[in-house]
């Protein structure tokens, strides 16, 4: 695709994965081909990415709910990082720079999740008359930081929904597991 925009074609960029190994999450961050320091994963911002998981690996709640404010983020790699550990964050970086950074919040924004999907169903609320009902359903994850992470979301959630745990009796005979939870969500 030649999608083209103020400061890079789409096919002038190439993407590199980084795995987040304890949250078993992945960030895609594209960097360009050719191009200025903000364009590509510089080896330092891994060093840092990395400190970050392996902080949050010994604990958990190193991150959760901190407010970072990342000075210089070129492509994200750190900033991104610590939003999927749990941060709240703002990314900063020079005016040329932003187009392809909000690129890569935007590829990776669903791994980070909580605030805006509490936020979409806040909104969803708003558009309509009656109050929805919501379902959700979230497998329990193992790890330690994804745990917190569960935790962090449900506190939220709970603070503007009442939240009802839909018992397993009244699940499908076949479909249904004590590790997957099935929630029903109404707005208080
Ligand atoms: C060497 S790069 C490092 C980028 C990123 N932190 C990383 O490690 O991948 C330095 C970054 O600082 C940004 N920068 C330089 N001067 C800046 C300024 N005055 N305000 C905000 N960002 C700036 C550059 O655009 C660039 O993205």
């Amino acid at each position: 695709m030649s999608h083209r925009t103020s400061c890079f074609q789409l096919n002038d960029l190439f993407p590199r994965e980084i795995d987040i190994e304890v949250c078993l999450k992945t960030l895609k961050i594209f960097q360009k081909l050719e191009g200025d320091v903000n364009c590509v994963v510089w080896d330092a911002s891994l060093v840092l990415a990395k400190y970050l998981e392996t902080m949050c690996q010994c604990k958990p709640d190193f991150l959760s709910g901190i407010r970072v404010l990342e000075l210089g983020s070129g492509l994200g790699v750190v900033g991104l990082t610590a939003a999927t550990l749990g941060a709240q964050v703002t990314l900063t970086d020079l005016p040329e720079a932003l187009p392809l950074l909000r690129l890569n919040i935007s590829e990776n924004k669903q791994k980070i999740a909580i605030s805006p999907l509490i936020e979409t169903l806040q909104c969803l609320n708003n558009t309509v008359k009656k109050k929805p009902t919501i379902y959700l359903t979230q497998e329990i994850r193992d790890s330690e930081i994804q745990k917190k992470l569960w935790n962090v979301f449900y506190e939220k959630l709970s603070e503007s929904f009442y939240i009802e745990k839909i018992p397993e009796e009244q699940q499908h005979i076949n479909y249904r597991s004590s590790d997957i939870l099935l929630l029903k969500i109404i707005k208080k």
